[in-house]
């Protein structure tokens, strides 16, 4: 055997082609085949496609552009493909494409060439916009829905917790005492935002793109007003340039993940801080725990940490799409088809990550006594004895400021809480101070002042559970 013909000539080198390997025998074409088949992603629009098109053909029936009982043998068919995909799930053939041309080739197997009528009028441009503002229609509500249980979770926690004291922080030092429940209803209040966020940009989105056809509309008598209300649209879109290019309502519904997962991180990691040993404020249920294989006494905030983690990939779906449709000229390009990852990934990741934080706020269990002892150190009632002087004493706050620091520097040199002052070393500080200072000095004291609207007193946190349980329509306690 020579050497040449080894090295060119052998069954391997043949079947393959050197330029481009193995993986792409056929040539440039097997490349192309790949790069743009999206059925392996966008079969998840199986039953919006099968919607639309069922909409799309019994306007084409129903206008006379196509024969009625063509129209039907056409809707039959689409039901006959939509049990098929039920069933068996749906075809992964890259030489179909997209799950529009898997569908419509399905129907001319299973009805004939009759199924060439239902693409009359319509474009991959307009049905593809159609099909994933549907989607993402629905996603929306399901991302509404599991933030609002999320939400009668938190009002739940923070009814029992309205009296429980913890530390309040501003950069993470203790600062003055506040309720439990107020804390927990901090983030009620985020996705009261966020679930407002969402009807917005759900309400918006809420416009039938089909009919836009490719790019510039089409010359067919179609009836855009019957096919946006067949499939639960407030109205067709106005601009068929615009309809076909907009992925707008995919970005707000990123967006609106974005925002969400920024505040679910930021609750993670208060529950990430409170579960460690130096705070232990908390215990998270065993079933959202894990353990560590090599260190018997841990059990880990794995859920916690895997919603902080996951944000940062719903936020990098929101860039990506960005970036992908920032250069984009009008009106379709094919760049447009990489809308779809990123979307459905981080619409599931916001499932998983609500699903998991709902579950971790209802069945945390909340160590009230280590939070209130750790809010009675830290000089957490510092400004209570400023507040005071002002009152009692008359004293202008910035005195009072002045006159509360050499106090707690006293207490912090002895190492005790500043309501353990006796009173004449008090006194030796500011002699206006008198024993009725020591009932402003307690954390209940400190709490049940801040009574203003919207602070922490355990009344005023009670009234905002009341009124959160009113709107989530939840019973009354
Ligand atoms: N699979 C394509 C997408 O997801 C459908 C639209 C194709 N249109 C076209 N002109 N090639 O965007």
């Amino acid at each position: 055997m020579s050497g040449e013909r080894d090295m060119t000539g052998s069954d391997e080198s043949v079947a393959t082609n050197a330029m481009w390997g193995g993986r792409f025998a056929d040539g440039p074409s097997a490349i192309m085949r790949e790069i743009n088949a999206s059925i392996p992603f966008d079969k998840a629009l199986w039953r919006q496609d099968i919607a639309a098109s069922k909409a799309h053909v019994a306007m084409l029936g129903a206008a006379g552009i196509v024969a009625p009982e063509d129209a039907a043998a056409i809707s039959a068919g689409l039901d006959a493909v939509a049990a098929e995909y039920e069933a068996d799930g749906v075809p992964e053939d890259w030489d179909r494409e997209d799950i529009h041309m898997t569908t419509e080739a399905r129907l001319a197997e299973l009805i004939g060439p009759v199924a060439g009528r239902l693409h009359t009028a319509r474009s991959r441009n307009d049905q593809v916009a159609t099909d994933f503002r549907l989607w993402v229609r629905d996603a929306f509500a399901q991302m509404d829905e599991g933030l609002a249980a999320l939400q009668r979770a938190l009002v739940t926690r923070a009814g029992e917790h309205a009296g429980s004291i913890m530390p309040g922080f501003t950069h993470l030092q203790t600062a003055q005492p506040v309720s439990l429940g107020h804390h927990l209803m901090a983030y009620y209040e985020m996705f009261r935002r966020d679930r407002a966020r969402i009807a917005d940009a759900a309400a918006r989105m809420n416009e039938c793109p089909l009919g836009s056809a490719a790019l510039a509309g089409t010359g067919f008598p179609i009836d855009r007003e019957a096919t946006a209300q067949a499939l639960g649209f407030n109205r067709p879109t106005a601009n068929s340039l615009d309809a076909v290019s907009d992925r707008d309502f995919a970005l707000d519904f990123l967006w609106s993940c974005s925002a969400t997962a920024l505040h679910l991180s930021r609750l993670a990691e208060e529950l990430i801080l409170w579960a460690s040993q130096p705070f232990g404020f908390i215990r998270l249920p065993d079933s959202l725990s894990t353990g560590s294989s090599i260190m018997p006494q841990k059990k880990n905030p794995d859920a916690a940490e895997l919603v902080r983690g996951h944000s940062g990939r719903v936020i990098g779906a929101l860039t990506s799409l960005m970036i992908t449709m920032k250069g984009l000229p009008l009106a379709y390009s094919k760049d447009m088809q990489d809308d779809k990852p990123p979307v459905f990934e981080a619409a599931s990741l916001m499932a998983l990550s609500i699903a998991a934080m709902t579950g971790m706020i209802g069945g945390a269990t909340f160590n009230t006594a280590r939070m209130r002892a750790a809010a009675e150190l830290g000089y957490a009632t510092a400004t209570d004895l400023a507040d005071w002087l002002v009152r009692q004493a008359g004293i202008p706050f910035r005195e009072a400021h002045h006159i509360t620091g050499a106090a707690v520097k006293l207490a912090e040199s002895r190492g005790i809480a500043l309501d353990q002052l006796p009173l004449e070393d008090l006194k030796a500080i500011d002699a206006r101070i008198d024993e009725s200072v020591y009932a402003a000095l307690s954390v209940d004291a400190s709490v049940a002042a801040r009574a203003s609207y919207g602070g922490t007193a355990p009344d005023q946190v009670r009234m905002q559970v009341a009124a959160a349980r009113m709107a989530l329509g939840m019973e009354e306690e």
